[in-house]
């Protein structure tokens, strides 16, 4: 992975849920733009050893903290943790997230908590630690304009209804709501606050549908742009949103879905 722009050179970036699919790739790119990288992962000691290794491997570095996001002493010990060896963060990835999919009346309440709990909660509870950390550096204008930047990885289901994910829609458009407060309470503190919403990118959360032919046909009739997304489409938006490059824009969603949130039915009807 080649990027010859430092944009986010002498940043501290913390990434949650790395050891694997779009996490990891954000971790790479974001070390090849020149941050050292907080590897966070809840269970895949592995995977999070790849990632690490694959930054090093190519002139990066980063640390691994394995945390648990919707634990507040586990986050709160990880950030203490992030003080001890990089002092802050200058750019928080809150990509950790899970689906534990059922239909309503089969959703058991351990099912829907689970994902509230990560993917909204844990949400939440890193955002709140990395603004403390924001709000007691400030600016520090030789690594950036602002004084931190937090980016939501959502997905298209923070606006597309979708039946059989409960549990995992509400946590998205939950988040939404999260990202926009957020956004509005801090940009007078010049911490900058958005989502990048992704369409069906090929991970291991998706792979059922991938690997079967015929739900992977009717995947590809729902992206207008004829293939699913690769985690390193999501990667380099990541790293351009978190740079000054983007400095004027905070409280946006940009969707990186290949067009599926165009109502692709709509082709060959109405
Ligand atoms: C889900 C994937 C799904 C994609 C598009 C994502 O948020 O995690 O499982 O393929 O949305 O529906």
């Amino acid at each position: 992975m080649k990027t010859t722009e430092q944009h986010l050179k002498g940043q501290v970036a913390l990434v949650t849920g790395a050891s694997g699919g779009i996490g990891q790739a954000i971790a790479m790119q974001m070390a090849a733009a020149g941050a050292r990288v907080v590897i966070n992962y809840h269970s895949n000691d592995k995977g999070a050893q790849k990632t690490l290794s694959q930054i090093e491997k190519a002139g990066g570095s980063g640390l691994i903290i394995k945390a648990d996001v919707a634990k507040e002493g586990e986050v709160t010990g990880m950030y203490a943790e992030i003080a001890t060896k990089y002092k802050t963060i200058d750019i928080l990835v809150n990509n950790a997230g899970i689906q534990q999919d059922n239909s309503i009346a089969a959703m058991t309440l351990a099912e829907w908590q689970a994902v509230i709990n990560t993917n909204l909660t844990g949400s939440f509870l890193c955002a709140r630690e990395a603004v403390k950390m924001f709000q007691k550096q400030g600016v520090a204008p030789r690594r950036s304009k602002s004084a931190g930047k937090i980016i939501f990885i959502s997905s298209v289901h923070n606006v597309i209804p979708w039946a059989g994910h409960a549990n995992y829609t509400a946590s998205k458009g939950g988040e939404t709501m999260l990202m926009k407060t957020l956004a509005q309470e801090l940009a007078p503190q010049k911490i900058r606050v958005n989502s990048i919403a992704p369409g069906a990118i090929k991970t291991d959360i998706n792979k059922k549908v991938w690997s079967d032919p015929k739900q992977n046909e009717q995947l590809l009739e729902m992206i207008p742009y004829g293939r699913m997304g690769e985690p390193e489409d999501i990667a380099n938006l990541a790293v351009w949103l978190a740079s000054d490059q983007a400095d004027y824009i905070t409280g946006t969603t940009i969707y990186a879905d290949g067009g599926m949130t165009l109502y692709a039915s709509f082709m060959h009807g109405g």
